[in-house]
């Protein structure tokens, strides 16, 4: 790390994270999300910074604060999310999305509590916009990084949501596994490009995680391997 800052390899760089789960309201009490707690997006967010890039974050809900030097925008919903990246993906040269959006969401968002009758109660839910998705079929310039959570067929996943996403790279997460995924300090990923898998990374710190992610993405657009 220490000579990726002297040589300030984002240096110049505008990069753009989405980190933390989304709300998917229900009632004014209620609603859904998943167990994101923000750590590899807001790692991402810290190593790009000190790679020398300027960052912005687009949060969700998080369980612990973003890191210094870096512009947070705090959203709720998939929706909210995917209209503040696309307000600034055109000024982005990579977009790393690591939060965890909900896939769906309530059809009808309550503007009252909803109040208990009946003794079963259906949850009508809707498919979200994929962002990454909607991010890939637009991409110009931007180097486009994915996440994929699975638990199992790592490899199979990931490859398909790098083709499907049109994504430069993709970080695949074993969540099954003790020290990846959700809520921990540490990862276990895969990281795979176009051709394959790039580099199956050993458990590390979420930091050290995303800074070699960074890393390699940086001599990929140095070289125009994307
Ligand atoms: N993603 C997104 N918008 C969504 C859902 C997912 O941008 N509505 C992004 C995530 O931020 C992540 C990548 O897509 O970078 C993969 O998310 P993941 O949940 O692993 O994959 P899905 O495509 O949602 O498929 P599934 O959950 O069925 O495995
Ligand atoms: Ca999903």
């Amino acid at each position: 790390l220490l000579r990726a800052k002297e040589n300030g390899q984002l240096a110049g760089k505008r990069v753009l994270v989405t980190a933390g789960g989304t709300v998917e309201r229900l009632d004014p009490v209620r609603y859904l999300t998943n167990d994101s707690s923000g750590k590899m997006g807001f790692a991402i967010a810290e190593a790009a910074n000190v790679m020398g890039a300027e960052v912005t974050v687009i949060a969700g809900r998080t369980s612990v604060d973003a890191p210094a030097g870096v512009t947070v925008v705090r959203v709720e919903s998939a929706q909210q999310m995917l209209d503040a990246v696309l307000e600034r993906f055109d000024q982005s040269d990579i977009v790393v999305k690591s939060a965890a959006v909900a896939d769906y969401r309530p059809v009808t968002t309550h503007g009252q509590k909803i109040k208990k009758s009946g003794e079963t109660l259906t949850l009508e839910l809707e498919k979200t916009t994929d962002i990454l998705q909607t991010l890939g079929g637009r991409k110009k310039h931007q180097f486009l990084i994915g996440f994929a959570a699975e638990t199992e067929q790592l490899e199979k996943y990931a490859m398909d949501k790098l083709t499907r996403k049109n994504c430069d790279l993709i970080v695949g997460n074993d969540v099954s596994q003790d020290g990846a995924g959700f809520n921990g300090d540490t990862n276990i990923v895969q990281l795979f490009g176009p051709s394959g898998l790039i580099e199956a990374m050993p458990m590390l710190s979420k930091r050290e995680t995303a800074q070699r992610i960074l890393v390699i993405a940086a001599q990929r657009i140095a070289e125009g391997t994307a």
